[in-house]
């Protein structure tokens, strides 16, 4: 069964939507809409009884959950359902004046428990990035990503990582990890911002690989007509 994100104009172009049970990749720019991407797959989800849970590493849930007030996606009511929870899982803890950084495995059994707890089918994580601040030694840093990557692939979920574009000339670990990417671009034209997706790799899926439009309604985002 192909599991429908019910964001407009997505699912169509994923040959009707994800495959369960694995990790994406949705990685682009500050202010792309990766966070409002993440919140309608889990309150769409939510919304038809599928539980969904949204993992902050570092932005409070609270700011999270206050920052998607502007969209009708019903995330109070789906929360005081006990449909849709939003957590936090510090990477970094600060102890007085001192900061300690907390083990990827930690913050996996954190997730796993919760996730095992409350039958979480959809799962989102943001960011990547703050997974990387919580290891202690930048050698071990690949490794450790993937492995994290895999322990989430036992999981009886669907989840989506939530990954900066730190360096548009390299692919990070998570990106050559996971089982489908999707990039959320934005870019000045003539004056004015235009927003767009586009699926890099979606494994067992013939997707579409044009560049299209995407753009913020009332719902959240949709996904609109190819960018000539
Ligand atoms: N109605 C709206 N409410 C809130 N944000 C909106 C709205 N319409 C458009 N936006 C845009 O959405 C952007 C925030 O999207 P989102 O938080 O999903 O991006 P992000 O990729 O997660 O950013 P970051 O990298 O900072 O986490 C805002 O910067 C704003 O430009
Ligand atoms: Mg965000």
């Amino acid at each position: 069964m192909i599991i429908k994100t019910g964001i407009k104009g997505f699912d169509r172009i994923v040959q009707g939507g994800l495959i369960p049970n694995r990790t994406y990749v949705v990685s682009g720019p500050p202010g792309s809409g990766k966070t409002t991407f993440g919140a309608q797959f889990l309150a769409n989800g939510a919304s038809a009884g599928t539980a969904g849970l949204y993992v902050s590493l570092v932005r409070g849930a609270e700011t999270t959950i206050a920052n998607l007030n502007n969209y009708s996606m019903n995330i109070p009511i789906l929360i005081k359902r006990n449909r849709l929870f939003f957590i936090d899982v510090p990477s970094v803890a600060v102890y007085g004046h001192s900061e300690t950084q907390i083990d990827p495995s930690v913050i996996y059994s954190e997730i796993a428990n919760f996730v095992n707890v409350h039958s979480i089918k959809r799962l989102v994580i943001d960011p990547m990035s703050a997974l990387r601040f919580s290891i202690r030694d930048p050698g071990l840093m690949d490794g450790e990503v993937g492995r994290f990557i895999q322990h989430l692939k036992l999981l009886d979920c669907t989840t989506i990582l939530l990954s900066e574009l730190i360096d548009p000339s390299t692919y990070s670990t998570e990106q050559y990890a996971c089982d489908g990417l999707i990039f959320l671009h934005n870019f000045m034209r003539g004056g004015s911002m235009v927003r767009a997706i586009q699926i890099t790799k979606m494994c067992g899926t013939a997707h579409d690989c044009k560049m299209r439009k995407l753009d913020f309604g009332g719902e959240g985002l949709f996904v609109a007509g190819e960018i000539a």
